[in-house]
């Protein structure tokens, strides 16, 4: 009988045999026709298990191919050898389309070529959903002008809802810990960014790029704290500056709401901190408690007041964007001021430690046993460079984007 460590070599790396496309026209989808180029996911554990693998085939291909605009999908496998015909029947290889359509809206995908290619012929027609709040235009080292525009919606039409379940699909492939949004929930807004093309027929089309969601919290007594949820751009349309148009264009959608208290994030990527670092770092630099003479005496409320009250930025998020700023102003080398810089960033940093020493200290006043708790914690030598690892990847951060900013 086979042994299924007999076929070791056909455990394939999900990440390398699935790819992407974003088809605008029938010849895309051609397998031959690398104009348009692919794209593979970040990960696949949601999709293919913890191992991020696929097991039975040859020369697997496994295309997820979407129409640029309206999305549609088809999902399509070829291979070289499968394993059920190698040992005879004895061993079966994973139903990859089958895996894969459990996470796709039901039906809502083509195994079918040519069916799938005939919703290109309507895809001309394909207008963004919801009211247009913001446009972009990117400008490539070659001068060519590429045209972006940024849509907000919240209505609940049920061919928008169709759209964005479509959409959401690549999350799993993209966001770390990613779950599809319940869009019976009246509280979530959405913002999603085109490309407006020219086709071959010299007609503006539309391609969807990305998105991002906003649940809009309830604040007492008739407020909202809008969160932004998930933001998505998609890889081909990445490093082009969409994301951080979509953060400026989301804070002006809400900045002008009065009842709208702060803008917060919901458990942000490195990557999206960063960016929204440089965008907060940017509009806070024009206000007066941001100046260089008030910086350099401290953090204080004034700062979190004229943040919140003009850009929406919530507290723990202006704090930030005062270290950076005050970096920003410091003269690394006059020692002096420096020091004083690393003690500031690293009493924020030693927060959390110092208030566990001071509860235990409590409760030792209290007679209580706290001997577990203290073996849990660093000792002081081990949290002293604890803190100097932490503060430096915070420092080297900064300095990133404070380049950015200078540029
Ligand atoms: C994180 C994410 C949203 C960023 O989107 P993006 O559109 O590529 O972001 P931007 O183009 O505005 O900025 C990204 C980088 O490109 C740079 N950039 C901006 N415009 C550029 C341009 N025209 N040319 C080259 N680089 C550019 C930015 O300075 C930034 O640099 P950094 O990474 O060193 O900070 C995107 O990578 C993504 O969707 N990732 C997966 C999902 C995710 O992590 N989402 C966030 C969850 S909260």
């Amino acid at each position: 009988m086979a042994q299924i460590e007999e076929y070791q070599d056909l455990v394939l790396d999900a990440l390398e045999v699935v790819e992407f496309k974003l088809i605008r026209d029938k010849a895309d989808a051609d397998i031959n026709n690398d104009a348009i180029p692919g794209f593979h996911p970040v990960m696949a554990h949601q999709i293919f298990g913890e191992s991020e693998t696929i097991f039975g085939y040859q020369d697997l291909r496994v295309r997820i191919l979407y129409t640029a605009g309206p999305l549609h999908i088809y999902l399509g496998v070829e291979y070289g050898k499968r394993v059920n015909e190698i040992s005879d029947g004895e061993i079966k290889a994973d139903d990859v389309v089958a895996t894969i359509a459990q996470s796709l809206p039901d039906g809502c995908y083509f195994i079918n070529l040519d069916e799938f290619l005939k919703t290109l012929d309507k895809a001309d027609k394909f207008q963004p959903f919801g009211e247009k709040i913001s446009e972009y235009k990117q400008q490539s080292e070659d001068g060519t002008e590429r045209l972006f525009e940024i849509y907000q919606c919240d209505y609940k039409s049920s061919s928008f809802l169709k759209f964005f379940a479509r959409l959401q699909t690549f999350i799993l492939w993209f966001v770390d810990a990613a779950s599809y949004i319940d869009t019976d929930d009246p509280q979530w807004c959405y913002f999603i960014c085109y490309e407006k093309y020219k086709n071959n027929d010299g007609q503006y089309q539309y391609a969807t790029a990305g998105y991002s969601t906003v649940y809009e919290y309830y604040a007492y007594p008739q407020n909202k704290r809008p969160r932004i949820s998930q933001m998505l751009i998609l890889p081909p349309f990445q490093k082009l500056g969409l994301a951080t148009q979509m953060v400026k264009t989301i804070y002006q959608f809400y900045q002008s709401q009065k009842n709208v208290v702060d803008i917060t994030v919901e458990d942000p990527s490195e990557d999206f901190q960063r960016l929204r670092n440089f965008v907060d770092a940017r509009y806070c630099k024009d206000l007066k408690s941001f100046a260089r003479n008030e910086l350099i005496k401290g953090f204080n409320k004034e700062m979190v007041r004229e943040a919140r009250e003009t850009l929406k930025l919530n507290p723990r998020q202006v704090r930030k964007v005062y270290e950076l700023m005050r970096l920003y102003y410091t003269n690394v080398n006059d020692d002096k001021e420096y020091k004083a810089y690393r003690l500031e960033v690293k009493k924020r940093l030693n927060a959390v430690y110092y208030k566990q020493l001071k509860d235990l200290k409590k409760m030792e006043r209290y007679k209580m046993d706290t001997e577990m708790l203290r073996a849990r914690l660093p000792s002081t030598k081990q949290r002293m460079e604890q803190l100097q690892e932490e503060y430096t990847l915070v420092e080297q951060d900064y300095k990133n984007t404070i380049a950015k900013l200078k540029a």
